[in-house]
């Protein structure tokens, strides 16, 4: 090897260099767990079913009040770690298993301390708008989102983005409009939970309100996904919830003729998806949805970032960004879809640093 003026070299001959990954979408701060959930739908209750009668999202509510803000900052570390040991150099974390005015703000501040203590970018994102508490009638609820909500997380610029779970059974459409609209005055980017459970025109909300991404989209419209095409709205698909909800995929080929960008994402979360490793989301995205491996890599670096709105700094490895590289054991590209729960993290650097080798942190 030549003379290198400074820094230092890593071997990388026969491997696959690529951009870190980034994951645009996930729920990584919130308390307890929901295995016994997890069980009752392998025995065929549906998520809707469970969610219905008080369980899902409201039993990590209940867990997450519960918590101290440094429970929650020490669980979201230790996952955003794991995140970081399979080549995750970005992730977007969501608040929402609070509720409440109290315990959004606890945890949008725990993502925060969780940013700060670990060597990845966390990208924070307000979703008060996940479900509606207890004993609590909805327009009540939309008031407080924005009447109390947005304001204190503006102020305390906790969040970049706005999320909403918009589905009929939750916040519908009209909601989901009133509360990014609400958000976009605060300053926050919207980005929509999208026709998941059913299709409940939520794509065709995201292309209007400007939102930067639709995510899940199981069952949007032919007309969303047409709108989402000319506004640029990025997809951003899911399809490791899609695999352990046991749903039908995403419909991929009508996107990809419509010329709507796709991103992946692992969607970490206590209820539809408990992975960590955007690899295996890679391997979902090929061998469940249809997509090519080129796709999913796209979707994984590039058109992740685009769903950040963050192309400028991440996702590709190029002169001007932040050094953000993962080195991988692979010796061809392929084989990040071919080998199925192999970890190809070699040597992951953030920022210029390396931060972590052979799935190990590195202090
Ligand atoms: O993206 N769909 C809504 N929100 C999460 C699930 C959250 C949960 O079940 O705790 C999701 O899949
Ligand atoms: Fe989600």
């Amino acid at each position: 090897m030549g003379h290198v003026p400074r820094g230092k070299v890593i071997d990388c001959r026969g491997c696959v260099v690529l951009p870190g990954f980034v994951d645009p979408h996930t729920h990584p701060v919130f308390g307890g767990w929901r295995h016994g959930e997890f069980e009752q739908r392998l025995g065929g209750r549906t998520y809707k079913e469970i969610a219905q009668a008080g369980g899902g999202i409201l039993s990590s509510v209940r867990m997450t009040r519960a918590a101290s803000e440094d429970e929650l900052v020490g669980a979201g570390r230790a996952r955003v770690l794991e995140m970081l040991s399979w080549g995750t150099t970005t992730v977007e974390a969501k608040s929402g298993y609070g509720l409440d005015t109290e315990t959004e703000l606890k945890m949008l501040r725990a993502i925060r301390r969780v940013g700060e203590s670990v060597p990845v970018a966390v990208v924070p994102t307000f979703l008060g708008a996940h479900s509606i508490p207890k004993d609590t009638a909805k327009e009540r609820y939309i008031d407080l989102l924005i009447e109390e909500m947005l304001p204190r997380v503006a102020e305390e610029k906790l969040a970049r983005f706005c999320d909403v779970f918009c589905e009929d059974f939750i916040f519908n459409a009209s909601d989901s409009r009133r509360i990014l609209e609400a958000g976009k005055r605060y300053g926050l980017i919207p980005k929509v939970h999208a026709d998941e459970i059913e299709s409940s025109a939520g794509a065709e909300l995201a292309a209007e309100v400007g939102a930067v991404s639709a995510a899940h989209l199981l069952k949007p419209s032919d007309r969303g996904l047409e709108v989402m095409a000319e506004a640029g709205t990025i997809a951003e698909l899911l399809p490791g919830t899609c695999f352990f909800l046991r749903e039908q995929p995403a419909p991929v080929a009508k996107m990809r003729e419509r010329g709507v960008v796709m991103a992946l994402a692992t969607d970490f979360n206590p209820g539809s998806s408990t992975l960590l490793a955007q690899p295996l989301t890679v391997v979902f995205a090929c061998v469940k949805y249809g997509m090519t491996v080129v796709e999913a890599l796209r979707g994984v670096t590039v058109n992740a970032a685009r769903s950040l709105a963050l192309l400028g700094d991440i996702g590709t490895i190029e002169p001007g960004k932040r050094a953000d590289i993962l080195v991988t054991d692979l010796p061809d590209y392929r084989h990040i879809a071919y080998r199925v729960g192999h970890n190809p993290a070699r040597v992951v650097i953030c920022g210029g640093e390396v931060v972590s080798r052979d799935g190990i942190p590195v202090r």
